[in-house]
């Protein structure tokens, strides 16, 4: 037991309520990751086979990583540096898992925040009603995302918001928007849900979709639902650490982190049901298109909603401005870890801390915003073949996570202990359902099954 760092350092900001917490860590998870992501990644991996290796990569390795990560943040009440160090013996390198968070989290942002900087675009293109029936939106998508000045300038807009919203700190900041927005999202989603299915050609893309086609499963596939699962969740790199240690010892971790997986999944799920049947109602292919395939796919779908052009108007904005604050919920988190460890290790003031780590973050999201058609090498990196854009997304987006998901599975499974996990999860009310079946899938089955699939693509 470590008890002297915690004694020294003055009581933190904690969540106003139990509510307020699952919903900031719910707004954490849910993003672009889920809207954006999930669907690029289904359809380049095979649409129904990737969704049931999704399913099992959330349930036996999401969920118990998600809680792990939960448990360490509540129980130190640190950022992930120094929760590590807390937890292990002085010296130890295990807070380099903790190091390595908070780098993936200001690289992350930094692409993050080009997307996102699309979202804020296409709020004003879809106010202004630009995309009635047969618009050319890949057309559109390019002069966004091509022209470098937008790009850029739509990338910075989003970072100053970030940066403005984790100056104001976990209550005032983070908790007041994430209230609202879930359950409006959700419910735009469901509406676009239904006008997707009922398009004709959605049949085709419900089929894509929905009836796996086993023969399609590779490592390949498996790895991309797994790093696709963790960074839909936030895990790997400390962000439910940090929010964690804003929880208070009175609430049910649990039940928390079933509802966040659980909520983060069913968004994702929604997603893909709106995307394939519009994409293949417009004859596109799936798995083509990069990063900017959802933002072709979703506005096709406008000028079909009745009345025209105010229903694609209506729901084009309003759905554009929540995806932005979807996003700007979950990049607050990314920025928020980097922050933490600067004002919990550095004594940076957190006014300082996410300036200048905001700025950092928008330097490194540069090359990112020029990479879908501003700049040609970066938009086909040579000997790769893909953009810039996505090359950062798969090694710290996917990888990076994977192997921090890793440590932290190792790290509370065998080196603190389950043990110790076991009784900050009975610190509220003595209870740990399901504690049986986290242990073993904590302990056994998410570090083989991480390692089993890493090792396999060292494999010829
Ligand atoms: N989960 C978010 C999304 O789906 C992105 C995100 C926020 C994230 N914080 C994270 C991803 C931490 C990985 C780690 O959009």
């Amino acid at each position: 037991m470590d008890t002297t760092t915690e004694s020294v350092k003055p009581p933190r900001d904690t969540w106003g309520s139990k509510l307020a917490f699952v919903l900031a860590a719910a707004g954490s998870a849910i993003g672009l990751g889920n809207i954006w992501g999930f669907p690029t990644v289904a359809g380049q991996n095979g649409g129904a086979a990737f969704l049931v290796v999704y399913l099992m990569a959330v349930v036996f390795i999401g969920a118990p990583v998600m809680l792990a990560e939960l448990i360490i943040g509540r129980r130190t009440q640190r950022n992930p540096v120094g929760a590590f160090r807390a937890l292990s013996r002085p010296g130890s390198r295990w807070v380099w898992v903790g190091g390595l968070g908070v780098l993936t989290g200001v690289i992350i942002l930094s692409f993050y925040s080009v997307i996102a900087g699309w979202t804020l675009a296409y709020i004003f293109k879809t106010a202004i009603g630009t995309f009635e029936h047969g618009a050319d939106t890949a057309a559109i998508f390019g002069d966004v995302a091509g022209n470098p000045w937008t790009a850029i300038g739509w990338h910075l807009a989003f970072m100053i918001l970030t940066v403005g919203v984790v100056i104001g700190g976990v209550r005032d900041g983070i908790e007041r928007w994430t209230k609202v927005l879930m359950p409006a999202l959700f419910v735009l989603l469901a509406l676009l849900v239904f006008r997707a299915v009922t398009l004709s050609g959605a049949p085709a893309g419900l089929h894509f979709y929905l009836n796996p086609d086993f023969s399609k499963i590779n490592v390949r596939v498996v790895l991309a639902a797994i790093g696709q699962a963790f960074f839909s969740l936030s895990l790997g790199m400390g962000a439910m650490i940090t929010y964690g240690s804003y929880v208070s010892k009175k609430d049910d971790l649990v039940s928390d982190a079933l509802f966040v997986t659980g909520f983060d999944t069913l968004i994702a799920f929604m997603a893909g049901l709106i995307i394939f049947p519009t994409l293949f109602h417009a004859g596109l292919e799936p798995g083509t298109g990069g990063p900017g395939m959802v933002f072709v796919v979703l506005t096709s779908l406008l000028g079909s909603i009745p009345p025209a052009p105010y229903g694609g108007i209506i729901f084009g904005t309003g759905f554009f401005l929540l995806l932005a604050i979807a996003a700007l919920t979950s990049s607050v988190s990314l920025l928020e870890v980097a922050a933490a460890w600067l004002i919990d290790e550095r004594n940076v003031s957190r006014h300082k801390a996410a300036i200048w780590l905001g700025a950092l973050s928008f330097v490194i999201g540069i090359p990112s915003a020029l990479a879908n058609g501003a700049v040609g090498w970066l938009s086909r990196l040579p000997g790769l073949g893909t953009d810039f854009l996505t090359f950062l997304f798969t090694v710290f987006g996917q990888y990076s996570l994977v192997i921090g998901s890793l440590f932290i599975s190792l790290f509370i499974g065998w080196v603190w202990g389950t043990r110790n996990a076991d009784v900050e999860v009975r610190a509220n009310n003595g209870k740990f359902p399901l504690g049986r079946t986290w242990n073993f899938l904590i302990r056994f089955v998410a570090p083989v099954a991480i390692v089993a699939i890493l090792a396999s693509l060292l494999l010829p």
